[in-house]
């Protein structure tokens, strides 16, 4: 922390910085081989729900990698289990719901849980995080979008096509606000739990909003995002809303009236920012494949993003989506010491 505090939250508030911070999506995943050493002895899920090991991985990229800000090692799919679809999570395939919501009865049968009941390990998580940071970066809280959550609820898993959310919306377009309203809800209440457990930021997850029609897009994501945010308990704790996949909706995104925007890479920064600043923070945006290249090119991928903000408030860096499970990690090291040496003011 600098003497005007941390340098990640006065981004967020579109405040001046020493220097650019900066963390990445997915930091604490398995590109570090100390979490795929962790993962050898327990599974997914269990890491989730384990206070003890979801502290200890929360924790490795700050160490590690001399990030900004640390992110709650977690999921977005713990909400929907708590709300009554239980998750398994398979090696190759990735999470999977054996339930899936397809008409308004299965809707009525979710729950709105209180997250100190279904979920009390990940308050506890956020407790013994904030503990173990000590003061050193603040701590980002987060839930997935309710569009991307409804999505997940009905495809069941990753879809590439969107067909059956794309029908229940056209076709049963009462069933699918039925199920948004309600996860609205859940999402609320649960980064309520988080912000009083102690985080210090939220950053919504809408990663499959981008596959949305720009009309669609302000339906069936922005406004329930909205709903979520105007919910929450906050004062002064920034909230992130970063939908991936189509820059061209990014105009659209800041009525969730959100504090800051994340950008993936498909939009240079300079465009992002026109369309974006200085109503609100813009986060991004390396494509997280710049990563493979050596460093000396990384930090001139850096350097153009860097260039294109022009030592404006209101950037907080990060990739343009999640750091692949390939990524060196010495590569991830000079990414982010790139940021901090060419962000300076
Ligand atoms: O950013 C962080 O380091 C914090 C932890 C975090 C995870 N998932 C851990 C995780 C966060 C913020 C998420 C969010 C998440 N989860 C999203 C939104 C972000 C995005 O990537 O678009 C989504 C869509 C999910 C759902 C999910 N979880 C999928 C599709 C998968 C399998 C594919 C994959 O990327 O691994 C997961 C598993 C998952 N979530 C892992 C981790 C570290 C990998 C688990 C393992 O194999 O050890």
């Amino acid at each position: 922390m600098t003497e005007l505090g941390y340098r990640f939250l006065r981004a967020c508030r579109r405040q001046p910085v020493d220097t650019t911070p900066v963390w990445i999506m997915r930091q604490a995943g398995r590109f570090l081989p100390e979490y795929r050493k962790i993962r050898e002895e327990a599974d997914f899920l269990t890491m989730c729900k384990t206070p003890e090991l979801a502290t200890e991985v929360t924790l490795l990229p700050v160490d590690i990698l001399g990030v900004d800000a640390a992110i709650l090692f977690s999921d977005i799919l713990i909400l929907v289990e708590a709300m009554g679809l239980p998750l398994k999570f398979y090696e190759k395939r990735g999470p999977v719901l054996d339930h899936t919501i397809t008409d308004q009865s299965s809707v009525d049968k979710l729950g709105i849980p209180d997250p100190n009941d279904a979920v009390p390990f990940v308050m506890d998580a956020v407790r013994m995080i904030k503990r173990e940071l000590n003061g050193r970066v603040p701590l980002i809280g987060f839930a997935g979008a309710p569009y991307t959550v409804a999505s997940y609820m009905i495809e069941g898993r990753t879809s590439k096509q969107f067909a059956k959310i794309k029908a229940l919306m056209f076709q049963e377009p009462k069933v699918m606000h039925a199920l948004l309203d309600k996860v609205a809800k859940a999402t609320t209440a649960y980064l309520n739990a988080q912000i009083e457990a102690g985080v210090e930021a939220i950053q919504l997850f809408d990663s499959w909003a981008g596959s949305l029609a720009p009309v669609d897009f302000s339906e069936f994501a922005v406004r329930y995002s909205r709903q979520v945010i105007e919910g929450l308990k906050r004062d002064d704790i920034p909230v992130i809303y970063f939908a991936q996949g189509n820059p061209a909706v990014l105009g659209r995104a800041k009525d969730v009236g959100s504090d800051v925007i994340g950008v993936d890479w498909r939009i240079e920064m300079k465009d992002a920012w026109d369309v974006l600043a200085p109503d609100v923070a813009v986060q991004g945006n390396l494509d997280p494949t710049c990563l493979f290249l050596p460093p000396v090119q990384i930090k001139a991928r850096v350097k153009e993003i860097i260039d294109q903000v022009g030592g404006r408030p209101g950037h907080v860096f990060n990739l343009g989506h999640g750091i692949l499970p390939q990524t060196p990690v010495e590569n991830a090291i000079a990414f982010i010491d790139a940021v901090h040496e060419l962000g300076q003011r």
